[in-house]
């Protein structure tokens, strides 16, 4: 029986939702994208949203709305996917990489306070796998004049205390990515409550332009139309933004199905000592985007090897940010530079998590991780 690691949740019935833009006059982003927007204020209790065509671009154009630069640093997890570093990368700033808490892999306020400077200008805390840092607390340790990105691409539907992303933050961001909870294929959305920073990024998202497609054609008349800052084109066309709402409305039910699969991993794994889980945290609502294991990392590529030989999909996330090739040569990282990191990063592994993973399949992955340990501390000992 073969199990992939990952199944989208979409089908060609979706096409349904697509045929009324493609009949419009507006394939680009119209009134499909904006419907969503205040779909997404209303889900997140927030005044501005704005759909984009990835996190990746949506964090570059917020970064640019906050005029990060070259000289400013911006402090990120070394444990999570290289977009979060490399969108302050590309901007010339330094990411500069905080450590995270060994049971729940997330950066926390100590962590951060560690690698603040008088040139830090913004963090970007990565709810990572789906459960949320603690932003509230981090807002405290940094301050009002630190800006604060949440990076949700994976928690569109976590909470920690009641609070869900965009609460105490800047801005929040979220994938819409192929393998993500909620996916158009390629697609994210920035939320927050600040007034000036969305009516910045409304430029940034769209070249810096004044004023979107619809606006520039607003009354059936040419309008024109001014550069007012540097941006990027990161707007999502309504083509994609079409498939989102009837997903936004599943999103709960969906995230039930989740919960159990991942409390059935969670009941196989707990006591087996061989095995690592991410620490839930008291409060929080996981988002259930992915479930990673951690083992020992002598063991952990042939252990992944093992599981694909029987049919198991299976894929890491992450290795340390830092200790890949491009950020180790760039600022000389060590082996031991981000030790929690660096360990989680070697021995942990990501299984099948997606709604429609049928009991038999979760059995043959419970059954699968508990052979291909067995037999490699067998072989070990
Ligand atoms: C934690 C995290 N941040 C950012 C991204 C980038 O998202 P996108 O592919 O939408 O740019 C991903 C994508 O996998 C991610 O996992």
């Amino acid at each position: 029986m073969k199990v992939p690691f990952y199944k989208h949740q979409l089908s060609g019935d979706a096409a349904r939702h697509i045929a009324p833009v493609l009949d419009s006059a507006i394939l680009t982003s119209g009134q499909t994208g904006r419907d969503v927007e205040a779909r997404m204020c209303a889900c997140f209790d927030v005044p501005h949203a704005f759909l984009t065509n990835s996190w990746t671009n949506g964090a570059l154009a917020a970064l640019l709305a906050l005029d990060i630069s070259a000289g400013d640093e911006v402090i990120v997890p070394a444990m999570t996917f290289i977009a979060t570093a490399n969108v302050v990368e590309l901007l010339g700033a330094k990411p500069v990489f905080a450590d995270v808490c060994p049971d729940t892999l997330l950066m926390t306020p100590e962590t951060v306070k560690a690698v603040l400077t008088s040139k830090t200008r913004a963090v970007i805390p990565v709810h990572l796998y789906g459960q949320m840092v603690d932003v509230a607390a981090l807002r405290a340790v940094v301050g009002d004049k630190i800006h604060i990105i949440e990076d949700a691409a994976h928690c569109f539907e976590g909470e920690l205390n009641g609070d869900k992303p965009g609460t105490h933050s800047d801005a929040a961001i979220f994938s819409f990515y192929a393998t993500k909870n909620i996916t158009c294929g390629e697609g994210g959305a920035v939320i927050s409550r600040h007034t000036e920073f969305a009516e910045k990024l409304a430029a940034t998202r769209l070249h810096g332009m004044s004023a979107g497609a619809v606006d520039r054609f607003r009354n059936e008349k040419y309008n024109h139309w001014d550069m007012v800052r540097m941006g990027v084109k990161a707007n999502l066309p309504d083509l994609l933004a079409a498939l989102l709402p009837e997903q936004i409305e599943a999103a709960d039910a969906k995230l039930a199905q989740r919960e159990e699969i991942a409390g059935r991993y969670e009941s196989a794994f707990e006591n087996d000592k061989r095995i690592r889980l991410q620490k839930p945290i008291k409060g929080a609502r996981h988002a259930r985007h992915l479930f990673p294991l951690g083992v020992d990392p002598l063991i952990r590529d042939e252990f992944i090897l093992g599981l694909n030989s029987a049919g198991i999909g299976c894929t890491v996330n992450y290795r340390s940010v830092p200790t890949l090739t491009y950020y180790r040569d760039s600022y000389g990282y060590g082996p031991d530079h981000f030790p929690v990191s660096e360990h989680w990063g070697q021995g942990t592994l990501s299984l099948p998590l997606y709604p429609t993973l049928e009991k038999k399949a979760q059995t043959r992955v419970i059954d699968c991780v508990r052979r291909e340990l067995d037999q490699l501390t067998r072989q070990a000992a």
